[in-house]
């Protein structure tokens, strides 16, 4: 069986100038993440989360370290690879939802099938099927400004899941949203990512959504302090590796690169997928 980890994060660093000041974000941090895994980023404002979810993504460059995928270094990939490679293996849910407010709950899930090239009959039959999936199967001609914040989340979720990407990150998912509802969203988001084996990154300032997730990863003032398994969740990492094993794909891609798409097609990609 193949061993390598599914993502590496090997020194990274961040350091932000500003003008004679130096912030240093992220601090040599060290983390391997195996598919399947949903793990949890833990830290205070400005530990650096946001940072390391950016730098993963492609979303932003190190000052140092690397960032790999499958054993493959993807950190020095330019714009236009990371935009191909971002829509073929990532999805993204935002703390302020970051929907196209002119579109309706359809469009807006179908967008990421569109770029796949995807027909619009087809990408429009599987985006109700989602949004019915997640509970919106009577809101779904909606706009965003018609919706309540729990139901753009779910929108946004639809949006992120809809291509069964193999990594999907989310950055205070439920930041905006009352507790009941943000129960509501963490374990759809959580069943969803153990129906396909998605690598689920959450990241948080609340240990009440961490206890959602497999591992809870600590960090302060950009370095990693903590990194434990959470024992409160029944499903071990054994039970991880066993599914894995089971559902490794049978050619052993783990991540692809996706065909080419237009320019202005990875523009409009790019813009919704960056705009935290
Ligand atoms: N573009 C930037 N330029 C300068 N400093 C930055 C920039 N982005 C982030 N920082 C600094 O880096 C540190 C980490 O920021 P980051 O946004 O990663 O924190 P966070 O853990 O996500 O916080 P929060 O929970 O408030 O979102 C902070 O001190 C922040 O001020
Ligand atoms: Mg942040």
């Amino acid at each position: 069986m193949d061993k390598t980890p599914f993502i590496q994060i090997k020194d990274l660093r961040k350091v932000y100038k500003l003008g004679k000041e130096r912030v240093v974000a992220l601090d040599g941090i060290n983390l391997t993440i195996q598919r399947g895994e949903i793990c949890c980023i833990l830290g205070t404002s400005g530990s650096g989360k946001s940072t390391l979810l950016n730098m993963m993504a492609g979303l932003e460059r190190p000052t140092k370290g690397q960032v790999l995928y499958s054993g493959k270094d993807v950190t020095r990939f330019d714009e236009r690879r990371w935009a191909l490679f971002r829509q073929k293996n990532i999805g993204f849910v935002f703390q302020s939802y970051n929907l196209m407010t002119g579109l309706s709950g359809i469009e807006n899930v179908a967008m990421p099938l569109m770029f796949r090239g995807m027909d619009k009959d087809k990408r429009t039959r599987i985006a109700k099927e989602m949004l019915r999936e997640v509970g919106l199967g009577n809101r779904m001609k909606h706009k965003p400004t018609q919706m309540s914040g729990g139901q753009q989340q779910r929108v946004g979720i639809a949006r992120a899941f809809v291509t069964k990407p193999k990594i999907v990150f989310a950055d205070e998912p439920t930041g905006n949203l009352d507790s009941k509802t943000t129960m509501e969203v963490m374990e759809l988001m959580v069943n969803k990512s153990r129906e396909n084996n998605q690598t689920f990154i959450l990241v948080t300032h609340d240990n009440g959504i961490a206890r959602y997730a497999d591992r809870i990863v600590t960090i302060v003032d950009g370095r990693i302090v903590k990194d434990e398994a959470n024992e409160s969740i029944a499903r071990t990492r054994e039970q991880i590796a066993a599914d894995q094993k089971a559902q490794q794909p049978a050619d052993g891609k783990e991540v692809e690169e996706a065909a080419p798409l237009s320019e202005q097609a990875v523009a409009a990609n790019m813009s919704t997928e960056g705009a935290e």
